[in-house]
């Protein structure tokens, strides 16, 4: 690959407040930018100013939806380092996601040097108060000009990078999550398992109605019989039953979280029993009843893990640990967050220095 082209923005933004990111609502100054054609493959990869995008109103994406995406974080340490979790693991994804949309794979290697080289020149961005980050998101686009359903013969990788705090505005605070019993989010063999932009497009419906009756995610089941669990809005989910933490298996249309990857390994390493296995909403329902249900949680980058206080499911409502964090989601938020933070040591590995 060519080396990457660097146009410093003449003007910089101010820089929001610390205290009030929200999550994805402010840009840094730059971008990264990259293109693909047949025939000559990904090309002329460039830092340029931030700006939007000038897109043919025939642009394939527009009409048809191939597009992929990635989250990953940046981290600032308290010794001033900036650390990126696991994203050889993002990009893995990516070229999976790629796969099944039939989008050109990418070189993840030279994908983490962009993202490297970016935070460089935007690095006065990384916010360093207590849950902040810089949110890193890749994706890319079909950019062919053409209304006839096909691949495109053109592409356009776009790295954007966001100063945020949490994802829910809750914190760390337990969610009340609605029990999706109508609409699926995904099926098996269509395009639960890659991150891509249709299946967010599937969940909004959901999302609103659920927000209504005053939810604040929607927890899905399988699209088939409507009785195994699958993810909590975009996130992984864990249950601890009786001692043992159970998570549903990738069984072909859940997205294979790098959060959720990382709690698996974790949990090993504390010898606690950790299973993935496929859990019906029967089985939660009545280790609600038998209480054994000891806690829930959501996993992912943009939430970290988010604590499921209630689940109200077929008009039964059940209270998970009384509504408030239980004792191995506080560990495993404490300790991810540590690593990296850059607080505890990286046994694992997983961080990467910019
Ligand atoms: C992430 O956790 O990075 C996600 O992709 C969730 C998101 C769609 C905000």
């Amino acid at each position: 690959m060519e080396e990457i082209q660097i146009h410093i923005s003449e003007t910089l933004k101010d820089k929001p407040d610390e205290q009030h990111l929200g999550f994805g609502q402010h840009f840094t100054d730059h971008m990264f930018l990259l293109d693909y054609t047949s025939g000559q493959g990904w090309h002329d990869p460039r830092i340029v100013p931030y700006a939007p995008l000038v897109l043919d109103p025939a642009t394939l994406v527009l009409h048809y939806g191939q597009a992929v995406f990635e989250g990953l974080k940046a981290y600032r340490t308290e010794g001033d380092k900036i650390l990126l979790f696991r994203p050889e693991k993002n990009m893995e994804r990516l070229n999976r996601s790629n796969e099944r949309l039939g989008i050109p794979n990418i070189d993840g290697d030279f994908i983490i040097h962009a993202i490297q080289t970016l935070i460089g020149v935007d690095q006065d961005w990384i916010p360093s108060g207590e849950g902040t980050s810089l949110y890193i998101r890749p994706f890319i686009i079909a950019t062919e000009a053409c209304l006839g359903v096909r691949a495109s013969h053109t592409y356009k990788l776009i790295v954007i990078l966001s100063p945020v705090g949490a994802y829910y505005s809750e914190g760390i605070q337990p969610v009340k999550i609605n029990v999706e019993s109508s609409y699926a989010r995904a099926v098996r063999g269509g395009l639960g398992t890659a991150k891509a932009a249709g299946n967010y497009a599937a969940s909004i419906k959901a999302q609103i109605e659920a927000k209504e009756e005053g939810y604040s995610q929607v927890l899905w089941l399988d699209a088939i019989e409507k009785k195994y669990i699958e993810e909590v809005g975009s996130m992984n989910i864990f249950f601890k039953i009786d001692g043992k933490v159970i998570t549903p298996e990738l069984n072909g249309s859940i997205l294979s979280g790098v959060t959720r990857d990382s709690i698996i390994h974790l949990l090993k390493s504390w010898d606690v029993s950790v299973e993935e296995r496929q859990i019906s909403m029967e089985e939660i329902y009545q280790a609600s009843c038998d209480n054994t249900l000891e806690e829930a949680f959501g996993t992912g980058t943009a939430a970290v893990i988010s604590p499921v206080g209630e689940l109200f499911w077929m008009k039964n409502k059940m209270i998970i640990n009384e509504g408030q964090i239980g004792a191995i989601s506080q560990r495993l938020y404490d300790t991810i967050t540590g690593i990296q933070n850059g607080i505890l040591p990286d046994t694992f590995d997983w961080t990467l220095e910019v």
